[in-house]
């Protein structure tokens, strides 16, 4: 039987390692937004499901959980460009919503960007993000994350939430992919 795990060429983070970042930016996050009476975190299918879930379970103070699907990749492991809104965040009341962002990734920093720009537009009361991998080296656009989980070279990485055409997804660490998984 084919296990999937083979495909993995080097672990880049551990379970016990993301399980101590997410510990720690929950700490970050009940410390800033012990005032807020509205805390709305946006998990941005599908990537950061797995982050945005542990993540939730680890805050102590009252937060909701709301969803959005944006797409900017084509299939396979090159960027579009193009950020396209696929499911909407559907509530009436964002004014009153303290929006916190959670994303798996930020790579060219164009999500991000157009999501916080589009979620001030619609009138949050405040907008901030949060990423678990930050790939410096690839950014196109000037935009830094309010909370960061760890940077990370420019690989191609899975697992925790992150894919390769839609595979991989439930693998408990993050990890490198095999060059020849994707250039098959
Ligand atoms: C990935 C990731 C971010 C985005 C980051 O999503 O989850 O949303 O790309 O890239 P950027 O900084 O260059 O904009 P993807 O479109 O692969 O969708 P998915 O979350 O459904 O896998």
């Amino acid at each position: 039987m084919r296990n999937f795990h083979d495909d993995i060429q080097t672990i880049l983070v551990t379970e016990t390692e993301l399980n101590r970042i997410t510990f720690r930016i929950a700490e970050e996050i009940d410390r800033d937004y012990a005032e807020s009476e509205h805390l709305v975190l946006l998990c941005i299918l599908k990537g950061s499901l797995i982050f945005t879930s542990d993540l939730m379970k680890k805050l102590t103070i009252p937060s909701e959980v709301d969803f959005m699907k944006v797409s900017s990749y084509g299939s396979g492991t090159v960027s579009s460009g193009n950020v396209n809104i696929v499911l909407d965040i559907m509530r009436k009341d964002l004014p009153d919503c303290d929006i916190l962002v959670i994303e798996d990734i930020v790579d060219s920093g164009r999500t991000l960007s157009y999501l916080v720009d589009y979620l001030r537009l619609k009138g949050a009361k405040s907008v901030k993000t949060c990423a678990l991998l930050d790939k410096p080296s690839r950014r196109v656009v000037n935009f830094q994350p309010d909370y960061i989980g760890m940077e990370i070279p420019d690989e191609f990485v899975v697992g925790y939430g992150l894919d390769y055409d839609e595979r991989y997804r439930n693998l408990p660490f993050v990890g490198v992919l095999k060059p020849e998984v994707y250039e098959k």
